[in-house]
């Protein structure tokens, strides 16, 4: 495929997650806390969170044994960075979680799937067919910037998913109010962790796909963090007020 095919490729997927966006603000995605069984078959919790995800590394892995360019150090550093991050997400997260008995909805896993396929896809075809990082990109803005946030945004991811699931192995399946450090300030600080580290490989990247992925990130996550905090007012009528849902003090 010529670079200029899959460019315009990528940006009509780009558009099609802007749609998504729009449509999510009015459409809760029914799974976690908006789980609801009017959305047809239902399926584990944990399977779901497994059988979503995987896709995206497979797809990854099956580009690799078709690369036509040969793979950098730094191609291979940003491939690891994203089977980091991956591995936990899909194999780690869903098997910590203390979501015995509850279920998703069938309907929830397959548009995951669907959306994991794309980007996973589409990122593998450019690092396979068009990838020319060299050693110098280790020494470019895009790269430290992109580190840096990548870095700190894993980290705030895992540590306040952690505190999640630990609030509610205390609490026997109970939602409890978030509190403490980025908690005092936003409702869903695990969710504006994944924001900042996707920002930062973004920019480690440089590319299109990863843009791309970026795009479909806020895509499901800045609606999902409004959601879930509307949902935390409603439920809990001593909630803080101050709080903002996933972007300290703007929204
Ligand atoms: N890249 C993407 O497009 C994308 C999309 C979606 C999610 N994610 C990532 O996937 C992870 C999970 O997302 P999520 O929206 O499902 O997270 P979440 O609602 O914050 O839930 C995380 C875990 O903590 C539990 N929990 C949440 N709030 C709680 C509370 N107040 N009291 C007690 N337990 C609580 C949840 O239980 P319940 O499940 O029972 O509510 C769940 O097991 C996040 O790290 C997110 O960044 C990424």
């Amino acid at each position: 495929m010529l670079y200029s095919t899959y460019e315009q490729l990528i940006l009509a997927w780009m558009a099609v997650g802007i749609v998504t966006f729009f449509i999510l603000l009015k459409v809760t995605a029914p799974y976690g806390r908006h789980s609801s069984s009017g959305w047809g078959p239902m399926i584990s919790n944990r399977l779901g969170w497994i059988l979503m995800e995987v896709p995206v590394m497979l797809c990854l892995l099956y580009f690799m044994r078709e690369a036509s360019v040969p793979l950098t150090n730094y191609a291979w550093m940003l491939l690891a960075l994203f089977f980091f991050h991956y591995l936990n997400r899909t194999f780690i997260f869903p098997l910590r979680i203390k979501t015995k008995g509850k279920k998703m909805p069938l309907l929830i896993v397959v548009s995951a799937i669907l959306f994991n396929v794309v980007n996973g896809s589409s990122l593998g075809y450019y690092f396979a067919n068009f990838a020319s990082y060299t050693s110098a990109d280790f020494m470019s803005m895009h790269f430290i910037l992109g580190a840096l946030l990548f870095c700190a945004g894993l980290c705030i991811n895992w540590i306040y998913d952690t505190r999640l699931i630990n609030m509610r192995k205390e609490s026997s399946q109970q939602y409890v109010i978030p509190q403490g450090a980025l908690f005092n300030v936003i409702s869903c600080p695990n969710l504006f962790g994944e924001i900042v580290e996707w920002s930062g490989f973004a920019l480690m990247c440089w590319n299109l796909p990863a843009l791309a992925f970026l795009v479909w990130t806020l895509a499901n996550l800045l609606p999902r963090a409004i959601s879930h905090h509307r949902w935390y007012l409603q439920k809990f009528e001593d909630y803080p007020k101050e709080r903002k849902a996933v972007i300290p003090f703007i929204i």
